[in-house]
């Protein structure tokens, strides 16, 4: 499984990639306005250049013609730029049109396997199923993202399944374990990844070892 970073706050971007473990961005409308861009290209390409991976850019078009002048105007901008559209009616033909065209699309707001059968027979490259929003609504989200890895493992699928909407490190575990092929993480959740009392407590033992060996203490 690789790891994104959910977020559209450059530093964070920069911090998280020199850990050496993203390898790609997922932004939306409302992380870039987390973020306070106020130039929303320049911001996509610094964010293609730091990440050299696949940046998700979401479309604010209601209409599929509207999605798709976006998105194709978008994807000039980098060669790292993905699509996100939402699984709609108006996204599926956007999705169709645009992955014909070879423009990588990721079909965002995907909460049923039924959306996520729908975005891979259109053609898109990622279907990204919003684990913590189905959680909230008492349903259990990671069971979809484990439903749609085997359906499109079973027909054969190119599309990769990006585990979203991510709240906590116990989500990583189950998705790893879903068989998701990218989880796409607020950087908070990648530091809680990484960090493990045992392991803090463990370095400082062995330090205070170390200077008792070396006669320091
Ligand atoms: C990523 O592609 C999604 O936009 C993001 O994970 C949504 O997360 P949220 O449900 O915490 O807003």
């Amino acid at each position: 499984m690789r790891l994104y970073l959910d977020t559209a706050e450059i530093d964070l971007i920069r911090k998280g990639v020199k850990l050496g473990v993203i390898s790609g961005v997922t932004t939306n409308p409302s992380l870039v306005y987390k973020a306070g861009w106020t130039d929303y290209k320049s911001a996509v390409q610094e964010i293609c250049s730091i990440v050299k991976g696949p940046v998700s850019v979401e479309v604010l078009g209601q209409e599929s013609k509207s999605m798709i002048k976006e998105a194709r105007a978008m994807a000039k901008w980098s060669e790292h730029v993905v699509i996100k559209i939402p699984a709609c009616e108006a996204g599926l033909e956007a999705i169709s049109a645009l992955s014909n065209e070879g423009i990588r699309v990721n079909m965002t707001l995907c909460f049923s396997l039924n959306q996520a059968l729908l975005g891979a027979l259109a053609g898109a490259a990622y279907v990204s199923p919003f684990v913590g929003r189905l959680d909230d609504v008492g349903e259990n989200g990671m069971a979809l993202v484990a439903d749609i890895v085997s359906c499109f493992s079973r027909y054969g699928f190119s599309t990769q399944v990006i585990a979203a909407s991510i709240r906590h490190p116990l989500h990583c575990v189950a998705a790893a374990q879903a068989g998701a092929h990218i989880a796409t993480v607020p950087y908070g959740v990648l530091i809680q990844m990484v960090n493990h009392p045992l392991t803090t407590v463990g370095i400082a033992r062995f330090l205070e070892d170390a200077q008792k060996a070396a006669g320091k203490v």
